[in-house]
């Protein structure tokens, strides 16, 4: 049976992508440094493995390693999903909200893909896939720590998908356009759900379960040639220029 491990599943993106796994057959590990919340998400999931831990503690990590190896004893997916979003002015974001933001959005993939490579390389290369964000590919204001966070990410993607491409291990990312989870609704004002509109297409927020099959698709053999890409599920948010707005005016 495929297993597959999910970061920050106690809700939201992480969850609908746990979910859609089980439904799908694979046994999934979930992994989330909120405790209670993560015993509620468990309660969706029969029989997966539960962590709580830190992402960006490798003290954490080697201890999600341990778990497991112990109880699976192999990996074919990684999602490095948990993030923090903090959005702020420049001249507002002290260095503290700067490496809270940093040591979840990018230590953390680089310690779990890190920690998990050997595993994942044992049964001929499994995937990972990191959340990356449309705030990592196009700038916009109040995103210094965030916006920075996503693109080094992609970076990052890259650089794990050309090296980690030796042991079959392939390394995509999924760049989510706006969905209206606990992290979003934290930080969108009414401005900024009004600007989104006026910038995406598609013209609404995506949900959870649309983000989880990008992800879904991504990590599965139907994507076996696939390494090293960034795919925006974003209702053409990237593909936007200015004129929507005229347009539906
Ligand atoms: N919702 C959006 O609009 C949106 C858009 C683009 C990208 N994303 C990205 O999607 C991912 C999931 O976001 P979401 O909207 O579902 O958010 P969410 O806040 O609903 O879920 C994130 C989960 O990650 C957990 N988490 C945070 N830091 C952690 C850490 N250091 N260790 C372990 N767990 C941790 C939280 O407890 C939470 O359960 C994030 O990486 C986010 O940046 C979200």
């Amino acid at each position: 049976m495929k297993t597959a491990l999910i970061t920050g599943a106690a809700r939201g993106i992480g969850l609908a992508t746990a979910r859609g796994l089980h439904e799908a057959g694979w046994q999934v590990a979930v992994m989330d440094w909120d405790g209670p919340e993560l015993a509620k998400a468990a309660d969706l999931l029969p029989e997966a493995l539960v962590i709580e831990g830190d992402v960006s503690k490798p003290q954490d990590v080697a201890a999600a390693v341990a778990e497991v190896t112990e109880r699976f004893g192999r990996l074919d997916g990684l999602v490095n999903n948990a993030g923090v979003a903090d959005f702020g002015p420049i001249r507002d974001t002290t260095f503290e909200r700067w490496r809270r933001v940093m040591e979840t959005n990018l230590d953390g993939p680089f310690l779990m893909t890190q920690g998990f490579t050997d595993l994942l390389a044992a049964d001929g290369g499994g995937a990972v896939v990191n959340i990356t964000s449309i705030s990592g590919l196009r700038a916009s204001t109040l995103r210094v720590a965030y916006g920075t966070s996503k693109a080094a990410l992609a970076q990052l993607t890259l650089q794990q998908a050309v090296e980690l491409g030796e042991l079959g291990i392939r390394v995509n990312g999924v760049a989510p356009g706006p969905v209206a989870t606990k992290l979003a609704m934290a930080v969108h004002s009414p401005e900024i759900i009004a600007a989104y509109h006026d910038a995406l297409p598609l013209n609404r927020y995506g949900s959870e379960d649309e983000i989880a099959a990008a992800i879904n698709f991504l990590l599965s053999d139907k994507a076996s040639f696939i390494t090293g890409q960034i795919l925006a599920a974003d209702g053409g948010f990237e593909a936007t220029g200015i004129g929507l707005p005229a347009l539906r005016s």
